[in-house]
């Protein structure tokens, strides 16, 4: 008791001089690590008579966060808790069915994000689940080892639920993939990285979150909900995941001495082999695997650096502080890292593969807002396409639901070793342009669209997303152009 008090009269005064002394977005490199990185909890399943594996999710209002120690952040969101959500885990060929309850005040939606399946259980902004109503999506995983997750998807309405607490993990192991360190808080550490603006007394205003070019980027950084957090490794290589679960902020990620680390899988699953990096780049949305490196005894601080050349991507890129890691005075031995992960090797496109073009302007895709009752591409079934994506002004990033992509190139030149694997969310610096191999599904519904968009939720939530279907191949041109009566959200 005694002791506690003390830590988090320490966190108190560390954190009171933060605010006074740092102006908002001029990043924070001044923390103290007063407070044990929280671990969100593994959702608990239930095995059904049909061997599905069932999980239910309750999307909660009115959480209280203790974000700064002492100080109460009131009417938090959160899933199954007051902040983000729990992680789901489940394998590779296992049958899931999802239990999805609406308690906030307001309609919202489930998405799966980096999950292949029917776009009727995809949780976008058409699976609307009204105030008290449940949903029950249900599908069998059929993907390669992955960091996926969850948040709402509502049109118009993304930033806002995210950015109150609405989100969590969907971890996929392949029992067939390669040994990684894989016990769960121990040598598995989930990172949900996200900034935000906390007033003075706590309080987490939204104001900012609809407002300006890129929406909110706040001042203050959390780390699965815990500000000014340290965690304790116990073993010599330790897997961390990274998600970028902030509105609108871009990180670079590398630790304080510069060490390197081995990045073995991006949003869609593994690399062909672990690509040594010193620094990873991350935009909203996307998730990046790494295994680093400790020695007994040793701490070091896990941080994001700005470009050198700030003006490159027309986005703030402030230093902040993320993470100390405290290794254990001993540290148990971990299996070496393996020399292939089991990702194929960067393909080539086909020849003959077809283009499709996207023009990225302020928040319209080809010059278009979204419409809810448009079907923008039609897309066969199983196809492998080319996607060029043209950002014609400030800084984006760009999401495909349902797929799988390869970054051919961006601005002409192949992408770092770390980002050559499968993806499904791809940064565009300023008049970046980038082409994408995209490896579609076989889901076909020509009714239930999946989205594309860009994945900064001020732009999302503006219009800056499109809607496709993937149909029977030669069907394409029989394929309606509207949903009828598709909902426009009011
Ligand atoms: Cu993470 Cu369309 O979303
Ligand atoms: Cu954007």
């Amino acid at each position: 008791m005694k002791r506690r008090n003390l830590l988090s009269l320490a966190a108190l005064s560390a954190a009171g001089t933060f605010l006074g002394g740092c102006s908002r977005g001029g990043g924070n490199t001044g923390l103290a690590f007063t407070n044990r990185l929280r671990i969100p909890p593994l959702a608990t399943s239930q095995t059904g008579a049909d061997g599905a594996k069932r999980f239910a999710l309750t999307l909660l209002p009115g959480g209280r966060s203790e974000f700064l120690p002492g100080r109460i952040t009131m009417n938090t969101w959160g899933i199954n808790g007051p902040y983000l959500g729990p992680t789901v885990r489940a394998a590779r060929g296992d049958k899931v069915r999802m239990t999805v309850t609406n308690r906030l005040p307001e309609t919202s939606t489930l998405h799966w994000h980096g999950m292949r399946l029917p776009a009727r259980m995809d949780g976008g902004p058409h699976q609307m689940i009204e105030p008290g109503a449940t949903w029950t999506p249900e599908w069998t995983i059929d993907q390669p080892a992955t960091t996926a997750w969850f948040h709402p998807h509502l049109h118009e309405r993304t930033a806002l639920h995210v950015y109150r607490g609405l989100a969590g993990l969907f971890l996929i192991d392949d029992p067939a993939g390669p040994r990684l360190p894989s016990r769960y808080g121990v040598d598995d550490i989930p990172l949900i990285v996200q900034d935000k603006n906390l007033d003075d007394d706590g309080s987490l205003p939204t104001g900012g979150v609809d407002e300006g070019t890129f929406g909110l980027l706040g001042n203050t950084i959390l780390v699965n909900g815990t500000y000014d957090p340290f965690l304790e490794v116990t073993t010599e290589l330790v897997r961390f995941r990274l998600l970028n679960a902030s509105n609108a902020r871009v990180y670079r990620v590398g630790f304080a001495d510069n060490r390197t680390f081995d990045v073995v899988a991006g949003d869609a699953g593994p690399l062909p082999g672990p690509a040594p990096v010193d620094r990873v780049k991350i935009s909203p949305g996307e998730r990046i695997e790494f295994v680093a490196r400790f020695t007994a005894g040793e701490t070091v601080v896990l941080n994001s650096r700005g470009e050198p050349e700030k003006a490159a991507n027309d986005i703030e890129e402030d230093d902040f502080d993320l993470l100390k890691v405290v290794a254990a005075g001993r540290l148990a031995p971990s299996d070496p890292l393996p020399a292939t992960l089991g990702g194929t090797a960067t393909v080539a496109a086909p020849a003959g593969a077809r283009t499709r073009r996207f023009a990225l302007s302020g928040s319209e895709i080809n010059d278009k807002d979204m419409d809810m009752t448009r079907i923008d591409e039609v897309v066969p079934a199983g196809a492998l396409e080319i996607w060029e994506i043209d950002n014609t002004t400030y800084a984006h990033n760009f999401h495909i639901h349902e797929v799988a992509f390869r970054i051919l190139d961006i601005n002409g030149a192949p992408p770092p070793a770390y980002q050559a694997g499968p993806k499904d969310t791809v940064f565009l610096a300023k008049k970046a342009k980038a082409r994408l191999l995209v490896q579609f599904g076989e889901f076909v519904d020509p009714a239930a669209p999946y989205m594309y968009h860009c994945h900064l939720l001020r732009h999302e939530d503006k219009g800056m997303m499109g809607q496709f279907v993937i149909v029977e191949p030669g069907s394409e041109d029989r394929i309606p152009r509207t949903i009828p009566g598709g909902h426009a959200h009011n």
